[in-house]
């Protein structure tokens, strides 16, 4: 079988890029076995601090904040780091010609409950002018990633990249070595599958709104089928089952804090995904255009997010043009 080192070497990765990755993916087998000790492992629980998104941290997100940070700051092709869980980027090391931004784990409000969690990451080049490493250095729109992926801490261990040439996925073998099981996984265009957490349905813009309705009347309604609902918590298992079999994930704008765009993050979630989702077939709108032509301002920028198949996020295009 195929491993991650051979498949990116097949597939002529620069070096320095496949350093990178390791360097991710080592300190993700590190989570992965901390998160197996549950209780034992002493991490479950919160950290009693909030970070610079306002959100109360658990202890597990400082851990792999720490390990990741400490992991890719020692990588000499690494020029800077950005995290979710850090309020100011880091500059990391003046060969290095990569930038890293990444939410250290997705879904922190199961950990304690053993429900799958993950690791995001987005890979963006150094611009070739750059003098110092600065939060702008980072503020490249999600068509300029190099490479983004997850690790999917479930009942497997399970990796998925792209390098802008499609997408694969890895589990990680006993042996800690992550092997290839899927290549170029493709998202059905048409999906009877969504996600969303409609407690927030009040606080949503009118053509969201509309859509939701009439996505819940079913056959009767003016979609014509019966849709099903899935609501993890976690984006990144929502968005691996989407490139398993499909689906729609959606965390629209909402009016609860009209100060921000919407609860998930450009740079730490909305760009990897939308890449991932994009280079498998599928699409990811921030109801106004795609999530990767937007430009950000800000490093810690919140974004509107609808992904999955084609079909149905065109669909909801279309509701927010009427
Ligand atoms: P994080 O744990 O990195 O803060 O992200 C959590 C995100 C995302 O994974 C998930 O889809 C969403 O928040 C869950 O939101 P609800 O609290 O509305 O369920
Ligand atoms: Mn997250
Ligand atoms: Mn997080």
């Amino acid at each position: 079988m195929l491993s991650l080192d051979q498949a990116l070497e097949q597939a002529q990765v620069d070096p320095q890029l496949v350093s990178v990755v390791d360097s991710i993916t080592i300190t993700c087998k590190n989570i992965a076995e901390r998160l197996r000790g549950g209780a034992l492992s002493g991490l479950y629980g919160s950290a009693e601090q909030e970070n610079i998104q306002g959100e109360v941290q658990k202890n597990l997100d400082v851990i792999s904040n720490d390990l990741l940070k400490q992991v890719l700051l020692a990588n000499r092709s690494v020029a800077g780091i950005a995290s979710e869980e850090e309020e100011d980027v880091i500059a990391g090391n003046e060969e290095g010609q990569y930038l890293v931004t990444f939410d250290p784990l997705d879904g922190s409000s199961n950990i304690d409950v053993n429900v799958t969690v993950g690791t995001i990451f987005s890979i963006l080049a150094l611009p070739k002018d750059c003098t110092e490493v600065t939060a702008d250095t980072f503020l490249q729109a999600g068509n300029k990633q190099i490479a983004a992926g997850y690790v999917l801490y479930g009942p497997s261990v399970i990796l998925a990249i792209t390098t802008g040439k499609g997408v694969a996925m890895y589990n990680l073998g006993a042996d800690g070595v992550f092997y290839q099981t899927q290549d170029q996984v493709q998202v059905p265009t048409t999906t009877a599958e969504f996600a969303i957490n409609i407690s927030n349905q009040r606080f949503w813009q009118a053509p969201m709104q509309a859509y939701v309705n009439d996505l819940l009347l079913g056959e009767e309604g003016p979609l014509g089928k019966r849709f099903n609902m899935r609501w993890i918590a976690s984006m990144v298992a929502e968005v691996h089952r989407i490139l398993t079999r499909g689906g729609i994930f959606m965390y629209p704008y909402d009016s609860r804090d009209p100060s921000k765009a919407g609860k998930l993050r450009l740079m730490y979630e909305g760009n990897p995904m939308s890449f991932l989702i994009e280079q498998a077939g599928g699409a990811a709108s921030n109801t106004l255009q795609p999530i990767m032509d937007v430009e950000p301002h800000h490093i810690h920028q919140r974004v509107p997010v609808i992904l999955g198949s084609k079909e149905e996020v065109e669909r909801i295009n279309r509701y927010h043009k009427a």
